[in-house]
């Protein structure tokens, strides 16, 4: 970062200089967390897309030219040569593992994968359909009551456990939540296996009967979780910054980040892109029609546009090659990717997407993958919450370890009735 030149600013005929910051990728910045203090005036950004809530070392995105990098390693590299777990190391430590660091961490996210027996009991108490996504939430922030002595982390020590148990945990609780949806006995994690083969092993396994996920499986269940795992300042990771600006320990934060997430603008849009193109598979309507009711604002296109990325979004380009490339090694003919495709195809020529620069996301043919792998369509954004758990937990320990943080508390422009009377009741 650095600090050298400064913006000038005139409210009513009163001029205010105001620090310009820049990162180390050249992004610039006016700091006008001063003006109030000096002016009297506020900045008012709806939707904070124009504003830099705080300095982060962890990922780097240029929406213009389609650029996302984890820790300075570009999204494609990882995609090719890392694991979700290797990644996961790379987001929350800093640097990616040497391979004793890596199998000591594989040791402690098999360790951690266990629930408290007691733990247990709380999946009975939800009804059969009750979303896993509300699941979930509940289930991890509940891991605070199991672990009241790592509320307060002190120690780099207690966050790598804190790190491991929830990146271990949440791959526990998502299958388990499936397994109680659809009246299947429990399936104990096995440690022996590796982090993407053992949660297949915990949602597809039967007593006597062994799943043994294909390496193609488990590689493109790595795959998807390895880009869903950090997105810099996203509305679930600015949630879990914002809960743990208030000091509220890394459960309670996490879990926050994982009901900003269910949304359908934003995880829960890789579900929604899939019921869009089953409706259209059935018949209910044509891809022509789906697209002019779109330019008609009568509904958006699912796993279209980024708030960010106005130029491709690279993990879509990952994730569709995954897709084509797993339907083909499983041998899977899945109406839907053509479906996809055709949609995506007719949209990049279309005035109305390029003019907004609307391209796939990383929900247009994550779906795809998930169908293949048959996780059922509830569990989507719950899988994104897996992949997504790194993230947040890097960007929470970046603000905790962070000397001059402060709570997050944004004003606003109120516009409501200026100071009334109290009306008695009886003159209502
Ligand atoms: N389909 C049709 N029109 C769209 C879409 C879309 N998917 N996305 C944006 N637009 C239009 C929007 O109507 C507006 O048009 P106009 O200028 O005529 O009013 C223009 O594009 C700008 O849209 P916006 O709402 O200002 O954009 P935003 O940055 O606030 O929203 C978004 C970003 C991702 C919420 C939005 O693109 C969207 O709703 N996409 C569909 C849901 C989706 O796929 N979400 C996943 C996002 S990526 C992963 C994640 O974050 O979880």
């Amino acid at each position: 970062m650095t600090m050298n030149d400064t913006a000038t600013l005139t409210i009513d005929g009163k001029t205010y200089e105001l620090p310009v910051v820049r990162g180390t990728e050249g992004e610039v910045a006016v700091d006008v967390s001063l003006l109030r203090g000096t002016s009297g005036a506020i900045t008012l950004d709806q939707g904070y897309a124009n504003t830099g809530s705080c300095f982060s070392a962890i990922t780097f995105v240029d929406g213009e030219k389609g650029i996302l990098r984890y820790r300075g390693y570009d999204i494609a590299d990882l995609a090719r040569y890392s694991s979700f777990v290797e990644t996961a190391m790379l987001l929350v430590f800093g640097e990616l593992p040497t391979r004793e660091e890596r199998a000591a961490f594989r040791t402690m996210l098999g360790d951690q994968a266990l629930l408290h027996e007691d733990l247990m009991h709380h999946f009975e108490g939800f009804p059969p359909n009750g979303h896993p996504m509300a699941i979930l939430s509940a289930v991890i922030n509940s891991l605070g009551a199991y672990n009241p002595d790592l509320l307060d982390i002190q120690t780099e020590r207690e966050f790598r456990k804190v790190a491991a148990k929830l990146i271990s945990k949440v791959r526990t609780i998502a299958a388990f939540s499936y397994r109680k949806s659809v009246g299947l006995p429990i399936m104990y994690p096995d440690p022996s296996r590796s982090y993407c083969e053992n949660f297949l092993h915990m949602m597809f396994s039967v007593p006597y009967k062994e799943h043994v996920p294909t390496p193609e499986a488990q590689k493109a269940l790595s795959l998807f979780l390895l880009v869903h795992a950090d997105h810099e300042q996203n509305c679930s990771c600015s949630t879990v910054r914002m809960v743990g600006s208030s000091e509220a320990n890394l459960f309670a934060s996490v879990s926050a980040g994982i009901c900003a997430l269910w949304g359908r603008l934003h995880g829960g849009a890789n579900s929604a892109v899939v019921h869009m193109l089953e409706q259209i598979h059935e018949g209910d309507i044509s891809v022509k029609e789906c697209i002019e009711r779109v330019k008609r604002k009568e509904f958006r296109l699912m796993g279209f546009g980024h708030r960010v990325y106005k130029n491709f979004d690279p993990r879509a380009k990952v994730l569709k090659e995954c897709a084509t490339n797993l339907l083909s090694t499983l041998h899977i003919k899945d109406p839907l990717l053509d479906i996809a495709q055709e949609l995506e195809e007719i949209a990049l020529k279309d005035d109305f997407f390029v003019s907004r620069k609307l391209y796939p996301n990383v929900d247009f043919y994550s779906g795809l993958i998930l169908r293949a792998l048959n996780i059922p369509v509830n569990m989507f954004p719950v899988m994104f919450a897996m992949g997504r758990m790194p993230g947040w937990i890097a960007h929470w320990h970046e603000q905790h370890l962070e000397e001059n943080t402060r709570i997050h508390r944004p004003r606003q422009i109120y516009v409501g009735p200026n100071v009334r009377e109290y009306v008695p009741m009886k003159d209502r």
